[in-house]
């Protein structure tokens, strides 16, 4: 089983082993004996590096990075890279440029290969997200607004959000809103039905919203876009004036890194209604539930 899109995990069953291990992390301290994870990175990372590295770490694991982003570059083919990397490994994370690397990996991976981020989706990330909106807000009849760019981390939450029935509503300037693809994929695996509410006027999408999310207007590998972009999001600022739009007990949330003055202000990320660091720690339970799921996929654990 490969972890590529939020889609191929029982988001249910992860977030219930995440709040277990939250709640008694000495009970998992030799869930993953002498298995290893090694790690891809083609870009950088704070959060997902360290997290993966403390959470099969702590589990009794080990964490082994190739530094060699050089391998998903022509260095030899996938099928030899993946199959190599079993010989040693019992699972494949990787963080890169492109999607299709990912999926070239898992189609010759004889071990499970787990999203780090691709420019498609950041599906770690949004059950970090789900865990933190589930502690905060609940999960039912709860409304998120997503205000930005529609990036990897947006497609992740919009696909959580159609497989846990969380209202979705999203603002970004012409052309920068989701795709077909995305808002299909969404409509096809949610269970009861799925609408998006997408609009180009931040507070519409904000108004009576439990959760205002944001991410980089420029995101990894989009320098050279960062020009036209700053222009296209000019009025899409979180700022303290939206939030106010937004329900008074309402969160702000972001992935980090976060680039304080542009999608946000700082008093905004830096305020009381901030969830960013909370979103943070989380990413480590959610991160060890992902590892022990993979590991163990038997019927009930993962079906
Ligand atoms: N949110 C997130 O993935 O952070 P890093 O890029 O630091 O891993
Ligand atoms: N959208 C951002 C997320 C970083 C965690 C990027 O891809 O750079």
């Amino acid at each position: 089983m490969n972890f590529l899109s939020i889609t191929d995990i029982n988001v249910s069953k992860v977030l219930s082993l995440a709040k277990a291990v939250k709640e008694n992390p000495p009970t998992y301290a030799h869930a993953l004996k002498h298995k290893a994870l090694a790690a891809i990175f083609e870009k950088s990372s704070t959060r997902t590096k360290l997290s993966f590295q403390l959470a099969v770490l702590q589990m009794g694991g080990y964490y082994i990075e190739l530094g060699g982003a050089h391998l998903l570059n022509g260095h030899e083919d996938a099928h030899d890279t993946a199959n190599s990397i079993a010989q040693y490994a019992d699972f494949l994370l990787a963080r890169v440029n492109s999607h299709s690397s990912l999926e070239a990996l898992a189609a010759h991976s004889p071990i499970p290969v787990i999203n780090a981020l691709s420019n498609l989706e950041h599906p770690c990330q949004a059950l970090a997200d789900l865990l933190t909106i589930s502690e905060s807000k609940g999960l039912h009849k709860t409304k998120l607004a997503y205000i930005g760019d529609s990036n990897n981390v947006s497609n992740s939450l919009l696909l959580a959000c159609a497989l846990t029935g969380l209202e979705i509503a999203i603002a970004s300037p012409a052309n920068y809103g989701p795709s077909k693809s995305i808002i299909k994929k969404a409509s096809e695996v949610a269970n009861n039905g799925f609408t998006v509410n997408r609009t180009n006027k931040p507070p519409e999408a904000a108004a009576d919203a439990d959760v205002v999310y944001t991410d980089a207007w420029v995101s990894m590998g989009q320098e050279n876009e960062a020009e036209q972009k700053l222009k296209a999001f000019k009025g899409f600022q979180i700022t303290q004036e939206l939030m106010e739009c937004a329900k008074p007990d309402a969160i702000f949330m972001h992935c980090l890194p976060a680039h304080k003055g542009l999608e946000v202000a700082p008093d905004v990320i830096e305020g009381p209604q901030s969830a960013v660091f909370q979103q943070a720690a989380n990413r480590l339970h959610v991160q060890k539930a992902v590892l022990l799921m993979l590991s163990n996929p038997k019927p009930g654990v993962n079906a």
